[in-house]
């Protein structure tokens, strides 16, 4: 626990570069929303404090950051955007008595880990403070971090400041500090607009700390982990790497086989177990669970389920779905929200489902709609069956029970219950409750009429 750091999250910006109706820390990367990766970054930390600045969209934002259910994350407004070191000037005031020691990082950076957040915590106790820095191939865009001969770091000059000696600078700013609270404090009431953009800029502070006898640490991580999401190309990339990693850790600490990262799409919250298999062109996403020994895929898309242990999901679009154990599902299955499939059920090609039960061991194995029903263990739902759950003014729902078998091309207008063991002979159009062991017909007898062909065409008989 860390009750005396607190962290200030910069998330009032817009983010023009995006082109975007939604403000930028509110677009996601991997099932995530960009300012909630960075909060789930901090978790772990155990901060006494969570103070995130909102501007653009802050109602949207707020709404965002209560939903992420963290605990001690408070918002602060920054109205109007007048630079990096205005709105921490917005978010001190709100700190807590006892917060000593304050993080202040962007809320587009979504590939910080809390590993490195533990560096500049440790790098910043030793020192004044400290800063994340990096060296790019392409300084781009960046502050460059300007040093003296020892190696003291002196300040920051931003890309549209710099000259073109300091431009050659290849140690950029990752724009991610730790601050002693008190020098912090001191240091932004000295903020000047003095610069190309008219701006308080909080790089200025790193100066300001310097000439005050206690310059910031600079450490330094990859640009992997530092790298902030100004567009939409950054944006897809970010997401790439926060999948790879995913995909790295199931794969080196669960133990599960991922046939090809490369066409293997995770969102962060998705849990696979030991010994399951995700074959090319998965996309597992929002918290969906993936049981030991289960095979998903190839061309399964599965949001929000839980699949239980040795199912196999194949060619399988499912939506808020459960999957028992050893269930079989596809190829060409679509299971929509509210279905619960049994241990050991089959659902096959062309079966679509919609708040369905269906019980231990029963199958369905080809083309059919199952659509509010409750179907027992057991039974057998052959090609072709219908549930006719919606009238065209309201869905009722069917009840199938144990063992039954619904013979193919049957038609169950709902709402209408089938007895245990019972049959219904193929090509029924059911409208009535079926009792226990019954069999029903209810189709039209066939009348064939010899000769009828030769008769028409005036050849025969
Ligand atoms: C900043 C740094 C730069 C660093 C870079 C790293 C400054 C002046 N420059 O530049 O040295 O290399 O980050 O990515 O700090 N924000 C607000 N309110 C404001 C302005 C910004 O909340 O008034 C937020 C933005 O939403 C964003 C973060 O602060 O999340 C950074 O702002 P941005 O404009 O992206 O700074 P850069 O120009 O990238
Ligand atoms: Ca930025």
């Amino acid at each position: 626990m860390r009750a005396d750091t607190a962290a200030i999250v910069l998330a009032a910006g817009k983010g023009t570069r995006f082109r975007s109706e939604l403000a930028k820390v509110l677009h996601t990367a991997a099932g995530r929303t960009l300012v909630g990766h960075v909060l789930a970054a901090l978790e772990p930390l155990g901060l006494g404090q969570v103070v995130v600045v909102v501007g653009h969209q802050a109602d949207a934002v707020r709404e965002e950051l209560a939903a992420s259910g963290l605990a001690n994350v408070t918002t602060v407004d920054q109205t109007e955007q007048r630079g990096t070191g205005h709105a921490v000037q917005q978010a001190v005031p709100a700190l807590a008595d006892g917060i000593e020691r304050v993080l202040v990082l962007p809320g587009d950076a979504p590939l910080l880990t809390t590993r490195w957040l533990e560096q500049l915590l440790d790098d910043g106790a030793a020192h004044g403070g400290a800063m994340f820095t990096s060296r790019l191939d392409d300084p781009t865009g960046y502050g460059r971090v300007l040093r003296e001969d020892d190696g003291t770091v002196t300040g920051v000059v931003e890309q549209r400041d710099a000259t073109e000696e300091q431009l050659a600078i290849e140690e950029i700013n990752a724009g991610m500090y730790l601050f002693a609270r008190s020098g912090l404090a001191a240091a932004l009431e000295r903020l000047d607009d003095d610069n190309s953009q008219g701006e308080l800029y909080l790089t200025d502070v790193v100066a300001l700390q310097a000439e005050a006898g206690t310059p910031l640490a600079a450490t330094a991580a990859p640009g992997e982990v530092i790298a902030g999401v100004n567009d939409r190309a950054q944006l897809a990339d970010a997401a790439a790497e926060l999948r790879r990693r995913h995909l790295h850790h199931l794969m080196a600490e669960v133990g599960v086989t991922v046939e090809d990262p490369t066409t293997t799409y995770l969102d962060v919250d998705v849990e696979v177990a030991r010994d399951a298999v995700l074959r090319p062109g998965t996309i597992l996403a929002a918290g969906t669970r993936i049981g030991e020994r289960t095979v998903v895929g190839p061309h399964s898309h599965l949001t929000a389920c839980e699949v239980g242990a040795d199912a196999t999901v194949e060619s399988t679009r499912a939506d808020q779905a459960v999957i028992g154990d050893a269930a079989t599902v596809g190829p060409f299955a679509h299971l929509r929200p509210g279905t619960h499939l049994g241990s050991r059920s089959k659902v096959g090609a062309y079966v679509e489902t919609k708040n369905a039960r269906l019980g231990d061991g029963t199958k369905a194995p080809h083309l059919a709609y199952l659509g509010d029903v409750t179907v027992g263990e057991r039974a057998n739902i052959a090609c072709g069956v219908i549930v006719v759950n919606y009238d065209g003014q309201v869905k009722s729902h069917t009840t199938i029970g144990d063992g039954a078998f619904i013979g193919c091309d049957t038609m169950l207008v709902s709402p209408v219950t089938i007895g245990e063991g019972a049959y219904t002979a193929a090509g029924s159009t059911i409208t009535d409750d079926v009792p226990d062991g019954a069999l029903a017909i209810a189709r039209a007898r066939q009348t064939t009429k010899e000769g009828w062909v030769a008769r028409r065409r005036g050849t025969g008989g």
